[in-house]
């Protein structure tokens, strides 16, 4: 969605708003020399490590490695998106957010399948309604009337068309792309015939999906869910969420695997429940929860396909396990699910397995040291490596120093560890090739890409870097007041952000007239360097073709310019 905002208009609110503004109610920031500093809010520290540059508009944290602009910052500290991080900055420079024009169509097309989707959810539960037998297999399974409302859940008829003949022609095409039909030689027909069904919400609660269960035995598969459409990417959605979010006021939130899972819990009034549709926990998900709640316990059955799973869900969680967050895994007795456990022992028993749910510290230690035999030398040096794999997944923090600290406890073998345990290295300017350099210099100051002269070409270049220093430029040149932040906001859907960001603070230290001069003295550098190098082209070429006219002229306008 990010690409429905255009880029000039990114520059612009950045130019507007101050990055200080923004940080300050939130941090608490001291004026250290041209920046400030204050505790970084997203890892716990008790040293500032945290920086805010009025002049980058760029904010830095050199213990976790956090950075960007005011966007970024939003982003991260109120677990918006991209586009609500634009749309309140916006707000508060009282300047509207232009969507593109092929959004704005987008958006309609959007409108036209929500509304099918909505129709097809009515006339599900219509049949529910007619069918008597079904109603039982509901009754029987402990959902009561009022649950199914909720949840709009409903019945497609046994039948080919009982869907698509409720539609006129030219709305076949709009079934189509909700992913409700199927097709075979040439022929259209209801997807989903005789089966129970469950809408699949989106998190404003608009229907985007449906999950359809077999009602007799023979059926299969078990369940069919709906295929990914415009409006339905599995990995991004959770079953619930748009109930669960209602109880927010809860300190977590419980992730089950099955659709009747979360209708049973609901049921039974613990409705702070969601569930994956039918494919592992992504980091989107954990991400999204963590919004809202600052517990998750992921719930398994108590099978080797929960465990499974459940270390599947793990792996997913390490890199977003913040230490103000609380991870816990529940594993249930052999042969239970939550619906199956929630409806023989009741909330009052749910809620009591609950408390043996394991934190993921623990879940952690148990995988790591799982097989190995800690009573032995081997053994140890084995769950010490073993350890490393898993432990350098987790965010800087209290936790990974502690898990470290057990580690090392048990194992017996410690890191030689720095004073400063997490500090990143700041990078250095001498260390950087030309290249490097000049894009530090451009990010701290993108004005001097207009002492580039026209005719340097940096492919000419031994180094990586010619495309992007050329769309910088071009960027700049567009928009000459733009500032480092917004240049570097041109590149977040690349994949050199992250370097691009670690480049941006090399030059922290130097002010606007240093920076000038540095800038002057890589440029000669640079001039030098592709000087020489067009030379050797032509003396290769010279050596092998001959030249034209057109090339010795050059040659020797080069070769004076060298001696100069
Ligand atoms: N699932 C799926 N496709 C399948 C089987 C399962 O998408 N062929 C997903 C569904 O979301 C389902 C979940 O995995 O709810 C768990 O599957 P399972 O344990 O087999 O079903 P239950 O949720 O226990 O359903 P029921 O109680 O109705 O048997
Ligand atoms: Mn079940």
């Amino acid at each position: 969605m990010s690409a429905s905002i255009p880029n000039e208009f990114i520059d612009e609110l950045l130019n507007r708003i101050d990055i200080y503004d923004v940080v300050a109610p939130r941090v608490t920031l001291k004026k250290a020399g041209k920046d400030y500093s204050g505790l970084c809010p997203f890892h716990n520290e008790n040293t500032p490590s945290f920086t805010v540059s009025q002049q980058k508009q760029f904010f830095h944290c050199f213990g976790c490695g956090q950075s960007g602009s005011a966007i970024r910052f939003l982003m991260e500290f109120e677990g918006l998106d991209f586009v609500d991080a634009v749309k309140e900055l916006a707000e508060q420079a009282g300047v509207e957010v232009p969507l593109k024009q092929v959004n704005k169509q987008q958006h309609r097309e959007r409108t036209n399948l929500y509304a099918i989707t909505e129709k097809v959810t009515r006339i599900y539960q219509q049949h529910l309604k007619n069918n008597q037998k079904i109603i039982d297999y509901i009754k029987n399974r402990g959902i009561d009337g009022k649950t199914c409302q909720t949840f709009q859940i409903g019945f497609a008829e046994d039948s080919w068309d009982g869907i698509s003949k409720r539609f006129p022609q030219d709305q076949q095409e709009l079934l189509d792309r909700c992913g409700l039909l199927s097709h075979s030689n040439q022929k259209s027909y209801d997807k989903f015939r005789n089966r129970l069904m469950f809408p699949i919400h989106d998190r404003r609660g608009r229907v985007i999906a449906f999950g359809g269960r077999a009602v007799d035995d023979e059926q299969q598969p078990k369940y069919l869910n709906s295929p990914e459409t415009d409006l339905f990417h599995k990995g991004r959605e959770l079953y619930g969420y748009h109930l669960a979010r209602k109880h927010s006021s809860e300190d977590f939130v419980i992730v089950v695997e099955g659709y009747m899972d979360v209708v049973a819990l609901h049921q039974h009034g613990i409705k702070n429940t969601v569930a994956t549709l039918g494919t592992a926990t992504s980091t989107e998900h954990i991400a999204l929860l963590f919004k809202t709640w600052t517990k998750v316990v992921f719930c398994f059955d108590g099978d080797s396909a929960g465990q499974k799973a459940a270390k599947k869900a793990l792996l997913t969680a390490l890199p977003l396990y913040l230490d103000d967050k609380i991870i816990e895994f529940l594993f249930l007795p052999e042969d239970q699910d939550p619906d199956s456990y929630v409806n023989q022992n009741g909330q009052h028993g749910f809620l009591q397995q609950l408390q043996s749910a394991v934190p993921l510290s623990q879940f952690l230690m148990d995988i790591i040291s799982e097989g190995i035999q800690l009573n032995t030398l081997d053994g140890k040096a084995q769950l010490h490596e073993r350890a490393k794999s898993y432990l350098k997944q987790l965010p800087h923090g209290a936790f990974r120093q502690i898990m470290h600290d057990n580690v090392a406890n048990i194992s017996g073998i410690t890191h030689a560890r720095s004073k400063k345990p997490n500090q990143q290295k700041r990078p250095d300017n001498g260390q950087l090739n030309p290249m490097r350099r000049l894009l530090s210099l451009i990010l701290n100051k993108p004005a001097l890409c207009e002492k580039l002269p026209d005719d340097l070409d940096f492919t000419l270049l031994p180094y990586k870097g010619a495309e992007i220093i050329n769309k910088m430029i071009e960027i700049q040149a567009g928009y000459p007041q733009i500032n480092s932040a917004a240049l570097l906001e041109h590149f977040r859907n690349s994949d050199y952000v992250s370097n691009l960001s670690r480049l941006m603070v090399v030059y922290d230290h130097m002010d606007e007239t240093e920076l000038t001069s540095e800038m002057d003295d890589l440029v000669a550098h640079l001039e030098q360097l592709t000087t020489t190098s067009k030379i050797n082209q032509l003396r290769e070429k010279q050596l092998q073709d001959g030249l034209t006219d057109q090339e010795k002229q050059q040659l020797i306008a080069l070769l004076t310019k060298k001696i100069k």
